[in-house]
């Protein structure tokens, strides 16, 4: 859930409205939400600061703080967004103006995050010149205003003028959280098979469906990497990433070399062709001609990129082993200079699920029998963010 170790400010002014911020507290905390709630003077005669206190399980700002620099400093600087609900008309008069005459209006002017305002008042208030004008305003400092509810008011009016429910509220805080949320860096995958031409209908390639490599880019994208896919078959529509299409080992080798270089990490799944055809014709051939073919040796992908790799680079690769696959993987790791690889069976090709072990270049080794859906956010875990849960070391 999006809203899971978020710091929300709450501010909560002077409306009827206010109690209802108890239950959107509680609310916002149980989905993991880390909720510090600041009150204005009035407002702490609508609902009660302990009521919000125990929801929150965080000490109660109730005005009287104003003037205590570190505090209202620290909250602007801690927010990952600011929340104004319900907003009266005379705060909203405040936020157009600068006016800062209690905290929680000190930390809407140091803050950074994004800030939100929901406001609450009678529909006469609502539609006076004075508050469209101070909302215009708002709404060029970039604040976003979740428009009232209309209905009957605690006035007696009916009209728009209602805190809206908090489901709104709470949809309205993702939407905007998700809008600022910044890339955690950009992740290179390879994908597919390369095709290396004998003619003009023939190729070497083999079994690789790039499965895996779209798990991984997909999960990848889920947890807010930008994605560049290098591939060599065509990428399902539902993955939004940046897609370079390449056929050879060569054009492959060109392409990473071409992203690598800011990237934090490449993920290379692609199952290269360790060799191409040195004679290759543009036409097809005939087959008493097929026995002339001479091989020449693909360059190493993964080692000519470890040569330019920078300290915070990880390179991961994959390798398909029938036998000694953990000797095997320990020198690739060596002689490819990588932080972890993953170590396949033949009967993940073309399969939804695998049998894997990923190993790291400090021995440690972890056995996972799963969708490659769950194996390839574990592998994200595992060598990219570096949680740990390692089951072994060998
Ligand atoms: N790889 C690469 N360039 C190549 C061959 C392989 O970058 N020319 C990468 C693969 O994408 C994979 C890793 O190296 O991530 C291990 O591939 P594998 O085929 O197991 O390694 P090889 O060095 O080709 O070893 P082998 O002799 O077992 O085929």
């Amino acid at each position: 859930m999006f809203l899971k170790n978020k710091t929300i400010i709450l501010g909560i002014t002077g409306g009827i409205a206010a109690y209802k911020t108890v239950d959107l507290v509680s609310q916002l905390t149980k989905l993991g939400a880390n909720v510090h709630v600041c009150l204005s003077k009035n407002a702490s005669k609508f609902v009660s600061p302990l009521s919000l206190e125990v929801m929150s399980t965080n000490k109660i700002y109730s005005g009287q703080e104003q003037g205590e620099e570190i505090d209202h400093i620290k909250l602007a600087d801690n927010a990952d967004i600011v929340l104004i609900a319900p907003a009266t008309a005379n705060s909203l008069a405040k936020l157009a103006n600068g006016l800062s005459d209690e905290m929680i209006f000190d930390i809407v002017l140091a803050t950074k995050a994004p800030v939100i305002i929901a406001p609450a008042m009678n529909s006469n208030m609502w539609q006076h010149p004075s508050t469209l004008a101070n909302l215009e305003k708002l709404e060029k400092f970039n604040y976003q205003i979740i428009e009232p509810d209309s209905g009957l008011l605690a006035c007696g009016h009916i009209g728009q003028g209602r805190l809206p429910d908090n489901e709104i509220i709470i949809q309205k805080l993702i939407q905007a959280l998700n809008q600022n949320s910044k890339s955690k860096g950009k992740i290179l995958i390879s994908a597919g098979a390369t095709r290396e031409a004998i003619d003009a209908v023939r190729f070497i390639s083999n079994k690789s469906s790039g499965k895996m490599a779209f798990a991984l880019a997909r999960e990848a994208l889920k947890a807010n990497y930008e994605v560049v896919l290098v591939s060599t078959i065509e990428v399902p529509s539902d993955i939004k990433s940046q897609i370079i299409y390449v056929e050879t080992a060569d054009e492959m080798c060109a392409a990473l070399k071409k992203e690598f270089d800011d990237s934090q990490a490449l993920i290379m799944v692609a199952a290269v062709a360790d060799y191409k055809i040195k004679n290759s014709s543009d036409q097809k051939l005939a087959k008493n001609e097929l026995s002339n073919l001479e091989l020449e040796k693909n360059i190493d992908i993964l080692e000519a990129l470890a040569a330019t790799k920078q300290a915070h680079q990880k390179l991961i690769g994959f390798s398909v082993e029938t036998n000694d696959a953990l000797e095997k993987a320990k020198s690739k790791i060596k002689k490819k200079n990588l932080d972890a690889i993953i170590i396949n069976n033949t009967s993940a090709f073309g399969a939804d699920t695998a049998d894997i072990i990923i190993l790291k270049k400090d021995n440690q080794q972890e056995t996972l029998s799963a969708s490659k859906n769950i194996i390839a956010k574990r592998i994200l875990e595992s060598c990219i963010e570096n949680s740990h849960d390692i089951i072994s070391v060998v």
